[in-house]
Parts: structure tokens; sequence; C-alpha cells
């Protein structure tokens, strides 16, 4: 965008409905005055104890991003295919009571720590801490109510690159086990560069391990019954941790190539799923990024060929899961009316690796007081 963005005003807010926001831009010398993205606000349920479940849509570029105030979720990103036809590449439900429901986290903001603790145990400065075992004997995503199942407060903000909205929440030391009142904020952003930016940022009083992602499942040939398998796959990425029976990681950082998860040239997700023996069969691995981590770099790169649709993502995380969603079985019933099945999705989630309490030659995972914890991760899309 050329100039600056002035204000976010507040054009009009019917009824506790729909509420529509504005963006004013200071034109850059010699141009006139333009309007860059909207950002609208509208009620999209209540919870069972009645709270209101807020939902915003940015609108910017060629895209438009639905997030709600329900487990800081993505519920909808549009975006256009080579002809210009604006289609929905997420996955989930048409309305809130599906995402109140059992799901495998759709759209959801995870945390306080994404993926998986060993065991549900960990030691930290010397205590140990118990935490609730939710997969198998593992902890995934945060425990049983995590940050995809709480009410967060949203604000809208002043963000020089498009609308924006940031999300934030307390929770509270022992909240699922985890020590430390943490302060997080999580900010959704809309480019007119067609790209979605979302932006962590947490503090806390105590040690607590923490990794935050987005829990996205996308399928870019819009809402359709078609598979994933379809889709090329670049990932940056030379290493993976591999992992035991239940999905911990060994702690062996071991090289892709020769095996189906070597994705460093583009390669069709379907071409060598079959290798996989064990079921759930499909991709659910961390991949090492070559980044390292140390700053925003492009992590991977999908293209769905029928459509044109380009999703490309950078990362400051060091690592990504990389899921084709092996555990849906045709049981959840979607968008649309469509019955989610295995491999209808991929899930590329920026994050530190798995277990990584466990494990001293990964990155850390832990904030300590008095420092800040930050994540950014951009979906950029296009066509080709
Ligand atoms: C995990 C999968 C899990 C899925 C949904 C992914 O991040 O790696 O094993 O089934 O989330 O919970």
């Amino acid at each position: 965008m050329d100039g600056k963005v002035k204000s976010v005003w507040r054009a009009a807010c019917l009824m506790g409905g729909l509420c529509i926001w504005g963006i004013a831009v200071d034109p850059a010398p010699g141009r006139a005055a333009v309007e860059s993205g909207s950002l609208s606000k509208m009620i999209f349920g209540k919870t069972p104890d009645g709270t209101p479940v807020e939902l915003y849509v940015l609108k910017n570029g060629q895209i438009t991003v639905k997030v709600m105030t329900y487990g800081a979720i993505i519920t909808e990103i549009d975006t256009p295919d080579r002809n210009g036809k604006e289609r929905d590449v997420v996955l989930g439900f048409d309305s809130l009571e599906g995402y109140l429901g059992k799901h495998p986290y759709f759209g959801a903001t995870v945390g306080r720590v994404a993926n998986r603790i060993a065991k549900g145990k960990f030691t930290l400065n010397g205590q140990e801490y118990t935490l609730a075992v939710n997969d198998g004997p593992n902890t995934l995503h945060g425990g049983l109510k995590g940050f995809d199942k709480v009410i967060w407060k949203a604000e809208p903000i002043d963000h020089p690159d498009g609308p924006s909205i940031k999300l934030t929440r307390r929770s509270p030391d022992g909240e699922e086990g985890y020590p430390g009142n943490l302060d997080v904020g999580v900010q959704f952003t809309v480019t007119e560069q067609n790209e979605l930016k979302i932006e962590y940022t947490a503090t806390t009083d105590k040690a607590t391990p923490i990794n935050l992602s987005n829990h996205s499942y996308f399928n870019l040939a819009g809402r359709t019954t078609e598979p994933v398998l379809g889709h090329e796959l670049m990932l940056a990425a030379d290493h993976y941790t591999p992992v035991d029976e239940t999905l911990i990681p060994t702690g062996e950082i071991a090289p892709v190539t020769g095996t189906p998860l070597d994705f460093t040239k583009p390669t069709d997700i379907g071409a060598r799923i079959k290798e996989f023996k064990v079921e759930p069969t499909g991709y659910d691995h961390n991949f090492v990024l070559n980044s390292g981590g140390k700053s925003l770099a492009l992590a991977g790169r999908v293209y769905e060929p029928k459509t044109g649709r380009v999703m490309e993502l950078s990362t400051t995380e060091p690592g990504v899961q990389f899921y084709t969603g092996n555990f849906l079985d045709g049981t959840i019933t979607g968008k649309d009316g469509i019955a989610y099945r295995k491999h209808h999705a991929f899930c590329l989630e920026a994050q530190h690796y798995p277990d990584s309490i466990h494990h001293a030659n990964f990155p850390s995972a832990v904030l300590e007081p008095g420092k800040t914890y930050t994540q950014t991760t951009v979906y950029k899309f296009s066509t080709r």
C-alpha cells in the first residue's frame, strides 16, 4: 500500500449485529486517498452459557478471511482461482454449533503448547508438572480445554498493512496444568498482497513451555469432496524429526533424502503416500526448516493444478508439522454438508518441534518471565 493507514473508523454497528469498519489511508505524495480493505464484525452465535461469539471479516487485495473470538479460529479464507472465481479453501463448519462440538482443531489457534508432550509430564526449574493426557499416553494441543476452546477478546488494530484484528487473553497460572499467568495476543492482518499474517506474542510471570500455532486445514481446490493428494508441495526442509508409535520424537534429526518426506523439490502430496503402512496412513511429521527459525523465511509452497491456486507459507518458527488429515474418517460433516474424509485437507502448522520440553537438542520452547515470545507466520495466496 502506498501511504499510511490513518485510522480504523467504525462506520456503523447495527443492533448487536453487523459492524463495519473502513480503513482511511494517508495518500502517498501526489496520489489521491484510497481505501485499502475493510473490516466488519458480526455475532456468529452464543456459547451454551450465553456468551456471544464475534466473527470478524477482513478483506483486502483479493482475499477475505473470517476469524472468530471462540478459539481464535479462522472459519473461512476466500481466495480466487486462476479465472478469478473466489472459493473458501479451509475446512470448518457453517455455524458456531459445529465448532462447539468435537472436531480436530479446524482453523484453531492451538496452545499453550501445540503438538505433543510425552506422557503429559515435564519438569521445569526442578518442579514436575502434570497435564491432562488427551492423545493416547500424551498431551496434545494444550490439553482438554486449550486455547482453541476459550473465548478471546478482540480489538481492531490500526495496522499499516491492512485490516487487522488482535485477539487477547490471559491463560491463568495452572490452566491445563501449565505454570504462570500467560498473557497472549494473536493478531490477524490481511494485506493488499493477498497475505494473511498471524503475529503471536506472549509474556509470563513464571517460566513455561509455549508453542503457539494455527491449525487450519486447507484444500486449495475449494469446498470439494476431493482429497488433496493431487496438490503439489514444496517444503524448505532437508531434515525431519522421526517419531515413535505414539508420534513422540525419538530426538533424532534425520535427513529427508531417500524418504517419502523429501519435498525439497515440488512433489504431489499423493505421489508416495502409499509408502506409509501404519494406519491411519499419511503425513503427520515435523519438518526441520532450513531457515532454523531465526527470521521470517519461506517454509513451503503448495500448488493446486486444477484451480491454479498457490499458497506460500513463511514463518519465524524452526519447524512445521505437515499433516494430511489422516484421522478424518467421514464422521464429521462440515461446510455445505460435505463429509470430511481421510486426506481431505492438509495442515502446515508452523511451530517448535513436538515435545521440545524433553529434548535439549531441539530449539527451546520455554518462555521466561521478563521475555516476550513472538511468532510470525504468513500465508500468501496467488495463482499460476
Ligand atoms: C497432529 C495430528 C492430529 C491433528 C489433529 C496434528 O497437529 O500432528 O496427529 O491428529 O493435529 O488433532
